[in-house]
């Protein structure tokens, strides 16, 4: 049997995007490109900065120790607490230094192809507004905090610089086969949720788990999740929750592991293999995997989010 290989596009413009792929319809606002850039940081008040720095303090509260070192590194590398909302073109001029990487304000999520391409392309986007008081704990859309905090700091890391952009390249290609779902619970069992091991226990790398106070103590303590080491096919084929604290973590051994497994798997025979839904369920142990820890799932058999359960 034949079967031909989808060679990657030139990124050096926006790919088209395949007319049989469906994706969420988003509205571009009348004020963007076809590359969904603003054409200007916004300019923050006092009070939003302010909400900026009471962010900040709250998450120093709970990362040391259970932070990734990387990311505490690239924190203090690029000076994210110098007070207020960094400013976009400063933060990139250093970020580009390190590891070539920019900052790009948006309005709002973005189209998965103009997001990929600018990964491909090694610029973040990242959202152009802030939370309010009223929606201080918990925010559907990410805004700058979560981009800026949870994300940026990573990028100050060489070799998850690069998975950065080889995954902003692989999406091009999950769009041409249709299984953009796949890819996404790769981006969200390692970009947001990852879990790495280091010499002194398991620490977090995922923006989902260091923007916010709650999840950094579960991910890395609780006795409910499931901690299972990275294997980037079996990933791609697990279902994952959006709206509560996760199941399962994958962890990786460090970067560069996380990298090779991404760049060394063959992507079109994955997704020729996969069906369009996911295999497994979100809290599923599964013969071959390599579990660190198998959880109670307490939290979630207890009710979840809304019930009142504690994040054991
Ligand atoms: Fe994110």
């Amino acid at each position: 049997m034949t079967t031909h290989t989808i060679m990657p596009p030139d990124f050096a413009v926006l790919p088209e995007m395949p007319a049989d792929v469906f994706t969420a319809p988003l509205q571009k606002p009348a004020h963007v490109g076809a590359d969904w850039l603003e054409p200007a940081q916004t300019r923050y008040s006092s009070d939003e900065d302010a909400i900026w720095n009471d962010l900040f303090a709250r998450q120093m509260e709970v990362l040391p120790g259970r932070a990734a070192s990387a990311f505490l590194r690239g924190l203090e590398t690029l000076n994210l607490d110098r007070g207020g909302v960094p400013d976009f073109g400063e933060l990139s001029a250093e970020l580009v230094q390190l590891t070539g990487w920019s900052v790009v304000p948006v309005p709002m999520l973005i189209p998965d192809h103009v997001f990929f391409w600018h990964l491909a392309n090694r610029r973040f986007p990242a959202g152009n507004f802030i939370r309010t008081r009223e929606t201080f704990d918990y925010i559907q859309e990410p805004d700058v905090f979560h981009d800026v905090f949870g994300h940026v700091p990573m990028l100050t890391d060489p070799v998850y610089a690069d998975y950065m952009q080889e995954y902003g390249k692989a999406g091009w290609k999950a769009m041409r086969y249709n299984r953009l779902k796949a890819l996404g619970a790769l981006y969200w069992y390692t970009v947001e949720f990852g879990l790495i091991e280091e010499a002194d226990g398991i620490k977090a790398y995922g923006a989902g788990i260091l923007s916010g106070p709650t999840e950094v103590v579960y991910a890395v303590e609780a006795a409910s999740p499931n901690r299972i080491m990275l294997n980037v096919d079996r990933v791609m084929r697990t279902d994952y929750v959006i709206s509560d604290l996760q199941p399962t973590y994958f962890v990786i051994e460090s970067f560069e592991d996380l990298y090779r497994q991404t760049v060394e798997r063959d992507f079109d025979r994955l997704y020729r293999s996969l069906g369009p839904a996911f295999t497994y369920a979100n809290s599923a142990v599964i013969d071959v995997d390599n579990v660190l820890n198998r959880g109670t799932q307490e939290y979630l058999l207890r009710g979840g989010r809304g019930s009142g359960a504690r994040p054991v």
